[in-house]
């Protein structure tokens, strides 16, 4: 197999699998997009983790604690995904620890109200269904299936999130508030998971090229846009873009110009909570390692036991 082989293949929609030969670039882009992806799930529990002790009742909790221990199964997914692919998950750790990996964006702002929740699951799970349903189609077949596992999950995250924001939407004037609150927060950041232009994306080119991707971040942040305005005005909350005006011609909506100073400040690692964010894993992976170290012994006495 060479690449002219291998583009055969990808282009034929035939899978790649963790024995098939692929060219190095290939596997690279995909050690790099799907840890990231996992980082991006298991950072992501703290903002939402934040609440759980605070959640208005039992039924909040309890659904909050589910949504929260499912994005933990979200990350082991893509980190045994990104494991097929040659590298250790000591490995992945720690160039997270070292800052030479990213998680997304989104989850180093901070969550300042309950309302928060229902944004997060309404907007944050609702770009990620809209990108991870996109992505079941993805040329790497332990990515490819993983998702379709997590897209079943996400749409519980995104209904929850919502039902929040409906709620409290039609209650008192100032939970009414605390909604508007939480989406004047976080549309932009929620828009910005889509990464950059197509135009300033590095990687979007080779990720087209294979198949990782099946469409831009424009395309996908324009899709999430289009699903996500008339979802607001049901519940009679403001999108806080006033240059948000249905196109009829385009056949989408026109918004404004994103603040990317903003976005390459956090994806960069300024944003407001990013040493936080990286602090609290590395406390909590550090507390963890007699866990694993129990789990090795434990496999290890299996081992000899089963020999
Ligand atoms: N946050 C952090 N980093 C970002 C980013 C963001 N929003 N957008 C782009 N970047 C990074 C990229 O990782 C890349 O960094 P690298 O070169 O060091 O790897 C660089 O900025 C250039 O961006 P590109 O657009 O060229 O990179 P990609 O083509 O990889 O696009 C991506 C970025 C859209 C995040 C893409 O990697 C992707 O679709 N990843 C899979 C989905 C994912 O990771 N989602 C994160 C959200 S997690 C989530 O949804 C959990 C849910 O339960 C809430």
């Amino acid at each position: 197999m060479n690449e002219t082989k291998f583009q055969e293949r990808i282009d034929a929609e035939k899978k790649i699998e963790p024995k098939d030969w692929m060219p190095d670039a290939y596997r690279k882009h995909l050690i790099r997009q799907i840890s990231q992806h996992a980082h991006s799930e298991i950072i992501g529990m703290q903002p939402e983790g934040n609440w759980i002790t605070r959640a208005p009742s039992l039924r909040a909790k309890m659904i909050l604690l589910a949504k929260v221990q499912d994005e933990a199964g979200h990350g082991l997914y893509l980190y045994s995904a990104c494991e097929t692919l040659g590298i250790s998950r000591e490995e992945l750790v720690k160039q997270l620890h070292d800052g030479k990996a990213k998680y997304s964006s989104i989850f180093n702002y901070p969550t300042l109200s309950w309302a928060d929740m229902g944004a997060i699951g309404w907007l944050v799970d609702g770009a990620a269904i809209v990108n991870q349903v996109s992505l079941q189609r993805t040329s790497y077949g332990p990515y490819s299936r993983g998702m379709v596992k997590i897209c079943k999950e996400e749409s519980f995250h995104q209904r929850q999130g919502y039902e929040i924001m409906a709620e409290m939407a039609k209650g008192t004037p100032e939970q009414k508030a605390m909604a508007q609150d939480a989406l004047n927060r976080f549309w932009w950041p929620s828009i910005m998971m889509f990464g950059p232009q197509d135009s300033d994306s590095p990687r979007t080119g080779n990720a087209m090229k294979w198949k990782i991707k099946r469409q831009t971040n424009d395309a996908l942040r324009q899709d999430f846009i289009d699903k996500t305005v008339g979802q607001a005005e049901v519940i009679g909350l403001t999108i806080p873009d006033p240059d948000l005006k249905w196109n009829e011609e385009r056949g989408s909506y026109d918004f404004g110009e994103m603040d990317w100073d903003e976005f390459w400040n956090v994806v960069n690692g300024n944003g407001p909570c990013n040493k936080q964010r990286l602090a609290h894993h590395k406390k909590a992976h550090d507390e963890g390692e007699w866990v694993r170290n129990a789990a090795k012994a434990y496999a290890k006495k299996q081992e000899l036991v089963a020999n």
